[in-house]
Order: C-alpha cells, then structure tokens, then sequence
C-alpha cells in the first residue's frame, strides 16, 4: 500500500447469483485514495458505482454474494473482516451517506436522539455529552436552530436539512473515510451547491478523505482531485481530474465529457450523447464491453479484455483513444492492418 494511501483496493469482485450462474457486477476494479483527498466515481446508471461502494463498507452480505480481492483501509484487510469488526470501523472510521437520507434515519426517534446514539456507540460519553456534540455538529453543518432542529423528527425536516443532518450524523465520530452516494441528486439545485461547498470543506475541517459518486461531471470538475470511470463494473480510466478532462484517455470518458455543456459561450442547441445503453453485466459482450457503443471498436475488441495501459503520472486507462495527428496505439494499429483488405 503507498504510503499516501488511506484505502488501497485491487482487484475487486462483487458477483451475484443469477439463473445458477454467478453474474460478476463489480469486475476487477483497481485504484487508490490518498489521505485528504476526494476521488470522483462517476458512470452511468448500472456501472455499479453503488455496489462498490457498498462492498467497501462491507455492507453486501446477501445471500449468495461473493466479494473478492483486497480492500485495505489504514492496513487492515476488509474483505472477509468479521462483521462485528466491520460494524465497530463504520460509524467510527469509515461512513457513508446515501442519496436518500431516510436510509439512514429511522423514522420514529428524533435526528438528535439518532446522532447521539451514533457517538455513543462508539465512545465513552455522557448522553449530555453526546448532546451537546450533536447539537454543535448541526450547527456546523449550517442547521438552523440546531438544539430544537436536533428534536425533530425525520419527516419534519425539509429535504437540505435532512441532507445537512445525515451528513452531521456521518461525521459524528471524525471519520478518515467518508463514501457519499450521489448526496445531492434529490435536493433542488441551490442546496445542492450548498451540501457540496460542505463535503469540499470537510477536507479541512476534518482531515477526511471522500469517495464522491455522482453522475454529474461539473461536480466531478469542481470538487474532485482525482476521478474513476466506471463502465460495465469495471474501470475505463482513473486518473488526476485535470488531466481526465484536459485529456481524457478512454472512448467512453471522451463521450461522457462531450455530453457536458460548455462552461462559457453560447450553449448548443443539442449535446452529443453516446449512443446505446450499457450491457446488463448478464449480458455483457466478451472483450470490451464498450465495443457495441465505441467508435473506434474494431475485430480485437470483441474477443479480449483490452490490458491497462499508463497513459501519465497516476493515470491509466483501458483503451486509449487516438489523438489527433499521432499514430494509434500499436495494438489498435495491428488490429486494423490485419483487417484491411489484402491487395
Ligand atoms: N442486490 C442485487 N442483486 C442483483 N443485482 C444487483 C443488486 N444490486 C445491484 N444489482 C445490479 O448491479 C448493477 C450495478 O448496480 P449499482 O446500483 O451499483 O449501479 P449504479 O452505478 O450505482 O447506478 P445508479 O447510477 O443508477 O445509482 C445493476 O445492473 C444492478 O441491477
Ligand atoms: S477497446 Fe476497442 S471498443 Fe473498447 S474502448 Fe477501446 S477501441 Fe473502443
Ligand atoms: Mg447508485
């Protein structure tokens, strides 16, 4: 694990039973996150950016369900890590917040009571100690009114508030690791901006590295150092958020960026879009599972899963897409000598 690493993942499998046959949902995904840093997920709906998030929390234990490879969070090896360890790390080092905060709210007890038994889970302190932090943490997250919001119940909160709140109830016991699920998507677009100047600050504030899922890549943009695509269960391309934009490497990230509006002058009146949708991981092609969509497919794409190719400091990707005025890359070269009509 390199040093500056937090959490070290290779070559993670999450496989689901289907039809007596077990259908590999996450398939060998690789990268790291480094301390104080924030890693964008991004990808379409289905990638299975949920379900490695999931997996990272040790969180899929479904029947049937494989998970393989490595996980290692601060040198501790979580794939396969008893549960009752893996409950005492989440709340306390590792935590997540869900796009819909009701996930992790009970509806029958108040925000307050919930956040307090969250600290006291995991600390030794007195329910006016617990108290008196949940109450300072709401503020902190810009709740009004904290110590009466902090009697509320769920449903009595609006939408931003229950976001702030699930947020606070996260950062409770200062985790190193925290994993946000598309935190924003159902929140209207001013509170959206709001929630994601918070999970930027919370760098700062607590020294906390982020995992940030989003199908957004203006957010991926502004907030992250560093993105992962992920198509298919697997990565299409890791690397520095700058240089992913400025250059991105893979077919499929060159698409997904296209698709974004400009940032200044005028707005076209049609994005491009890439078209077709991902394979359901059951049918999956074999090789690479872009090729029914990719411009650039060509016959060895459809037979081999294309290798990792660096492609700059940090930076890998699955397939690199030519660059104007430079040759293709060797394997693609070959590929369409092979394939040309013979004179
Ligand atoms: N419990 C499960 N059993 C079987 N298949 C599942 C299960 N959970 C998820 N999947 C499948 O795994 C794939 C990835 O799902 P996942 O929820 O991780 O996607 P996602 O990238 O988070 O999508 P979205 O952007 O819509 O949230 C999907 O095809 C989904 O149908
Ligand atoms: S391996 Fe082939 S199909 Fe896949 S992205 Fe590269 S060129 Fe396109
Ligand atoms: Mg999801």
């Amino acid at each position: 694990m390199p040093p500056s690493a937090l959490l070290d993942v290779r070559n993670l499998r999450v496989s689901f039973p289907a039809r007596g046959q077990m259908i590999p949902i996450v398939d060998g995904v690789s990268f790291t996150l480094n301390h104080q840093d924030i890693l964008g997920l991004v990808g379409e709906s289905g990638s299975g950016k949920s379900v490695t998030a999931l997996a990272l929390m040790g969180l899929i234990d479904a029947p049937g369900v494989q998970v393989t490879g490595s996980v290692c969070f601060r040198d501790q090896e979580l794939v396969g890590m008893p549960q009752k360890k893996l409950r005492h790390l989440r709340g306390k080092e590792i935590a997540m917040i869900f796009q819909d905060p009701m996930t992790a709210f009970t509806p029958v007890y108040t925000i307050g009571w919930q956040i307090d038994e969250q600290i006291r889970a995991h600390e030794r302190v007195s329910r006016q100690q617990a108290r008196a932090r949940t109450v300072k943490l709401l503020g902190d997250m810009g709740v009004p009114d904290p110590e009466r919001t902090a009697n509320r119940y769920p449903h009595q909160l609006s939408g931003g508030l229950r976001q702030r709140a699930m947020i606070a109830m996260a950062l409770s016991c200062n985790p190193s690791l925290l994993i946000a699920d598309e935190p924003t998507t159902a929140l209207d677009v001013t509170v959206q901006a709001q929630i994601l100047e918070l999970i930027r600050s919370l760098r700062d504030t607590h020294h906390s590295s982020i995992l940030l899922i989003t199908h957004d890549m203006g957010v991926v943009a502004e907030t992250c150092d560093n993105t992962m695509v992920l198509y298919s269960g697997r990565v299409a391309e890791y690397g520095p958020t700058s240089a992913l934009f400025a250059s991105p490497s893979h077919p499929y990230t060159a698409g997904l960026l296209a698709s974004i509006p400009p940032l200044d002058g005028p707005r076209p009146l049609r994005l491009p879009a890439i078209a077709g949708a991902p394979p359901l991981p059951q049918n999956r092609p074999a090789g690479c599972a872009f090729s029914p969509r990719c411009p650039y497919a060509h016959t060895a794409c459809t037979t081999a899963l294309p290798p990792y190719i660096a492609t700059g400091p940090d930076h890998f990707a699955a397939c690199v897409l030519p660059q104007e005025g430079t040759p293709l890359p060797t394997r693609i070269r070959n590929e369409l000598v092979q394939e040309s009509p013979q004179p």
